[in-house]
């Protein structure tokens, strides 16, 4: 097992990744304060991991709330399902939220934990690739609005993330690429020599190589656990770890929550912001053209939406999170490692990314 530290002050707390630790019970207690527990899962996760985490916790007073499966799920109304368990249970002041699910489940179990009583323990058991190498560290709470992608939550960090890379053998396919395109983003925006590592590894990852994930996963966290450190609440560099999800958030919200998944649409966003970096000249067509063969090869999208219009991008990047008194900001690559948070740009060059050709990208890169 390895342990990792998020530092953040007195909300400092250990990140603990290995196989087999979702029944370790010794690493669960230290962190629950009061005689309850309330697991919150879904319908997909539950049959298959909620005994296991049951067992390990059977001297809690337990509920277990089990929550239909998918984004489209991640509003109030599935919210106020998590409150019902809560209260019906009547669970007090000192009990532990546990999250036990993707990235779906954390930010709603962890914002559920925010709201409840004005804020109670929580800890994430991330049990996708994505929630695991990111949305299960650094607090981010929420909830989807149809407006907006994750635009109503709190921070709120956990009291722990404890990560059983044993999980990820039931997960889909599908799920495992999406996950990898927040891996391949640490390498973009501040670990170049992690890209190389990547292009070695990647087949091992598809393969669910333990060793190979175990890296992928601690040396995600040790990034995100640093941009976090650095800046909690996203007052500068963490923006960084956004790179493409201001083109991606616009590509879920425009396709309806759950139709592309998270991790696609950054895949894609991530590819136009690539393609812009590359029309301000700070990354060259191979740079470029490295980075995407590298989501290709995770099995990812490379290509927008073909019916997204640049004013339907437009539109909803306009309520990005990043937006300042009316300012488009964006996540950009000076080089290949090396993000910038910058809202200087021509709008030519944002409208030339918007109506970019990128099947025919794709296609000159297949063949
Ligand atoms: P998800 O939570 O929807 O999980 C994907 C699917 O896998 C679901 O059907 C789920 O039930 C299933 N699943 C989960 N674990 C499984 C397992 N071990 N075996 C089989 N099936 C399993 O999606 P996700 O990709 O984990 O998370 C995406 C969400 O995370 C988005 O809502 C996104 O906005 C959010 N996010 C948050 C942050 C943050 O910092 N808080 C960062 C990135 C993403
Ligand atoms: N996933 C972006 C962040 O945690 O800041």
């Amino acid at each position: 097992m390895q342990t990792l530290h998020v530092d953040l002050g007195e909300r400092s707390y250990p990140i603990y990744i290995g196989s087999g630790l979702l029944g370790r019970a010794d690493l669960l207690t230290p962190h629950i304060v009061g005689r309850q527990v309330a697991i919150v899962t879904n319908e997909t996760v539950a049959p298959l991991y909620l005994s296991q985490l049951e067992a390990a916790l059977q001297g809690y007073e337990l509920t277990s709330v089990v929550l239909p499966d998918g984004e489209a799920f991640k509003n109030w109304e599935t919210l106020q399902l998590i409150f019902d368990g809560l209260l019906g249970a009547r669970h007090d002041r000192r009990t532990t939220v546990v999250a036990l699910g993707g990235g779906v489940i954390g930010d709603m179990a962890g914002f559920a934990a925010a709201c409840y009583q004005r804020g109670v323990n929580f800890i994430q058991i991330p049990t996708t690739l994505l929630s695991q190498v990111d949305s299960s560290v650094g607090g981010k709470t929420g909830i989807n609005h149809p407006l907006g992608k994750n635009m109503v939550g709190a921070f709120y960090q956990p009291q722990a993330v404890l990560i059983d890379t044993s999980t990820l053998n039931t997960l889909p396919a599908r799920e495992l690429s999406a996950g990898l395109a927040e891996v391949i983003k640490y390498g973009l925006i501040c670990d170049e020599p992690f890209l190389a590592w990547l292009e070695g590894h990647m087949q091992a990852l598809l393969d669910l190589d333990s060793q190979a994930l175990t890296a992928a996963i601690a040396r995600s966290c040790a990034a995100k656990a640093r941009v976090v450190s650095a800046d909690e609440r996203e007052s500068g560099i963490r923006a960084t770890l956004n790179l493409g999800h201001t083109f991606g958030h616009a590509i879920e919200t425009e396709q309806g929550y759950g139709v592309w998944l998270h991790g696609e649409a950054v895949a894609a966003g991530t590819v136009m912001a690539l393609e812009m970096s590359h029309r301000l000249g700070w990354i060259s067509a191979s740079e470029r053209d490295r980075a995407v063969r590298l989501f290709l090869a995770a099995g990812l999208p490379v290509v927008p939406p073909a019916e997204m219009s640049a004013n339907d991008f437009l539109q909803h990047m306009a309520v990005d999170k990043k937006v300042l008194d009316g300012q488009l900001r964006l996540v950009l690559l000076r080089q290949l490692g090396e993000a910038v948070v910058t809202a200087d740009f021509a709008p030519e060059i944002l409208n030339a990314t918007l109506n970019a050709d990128y099947a025919a990208q794709l296609e000159r890169l297949v063949n």
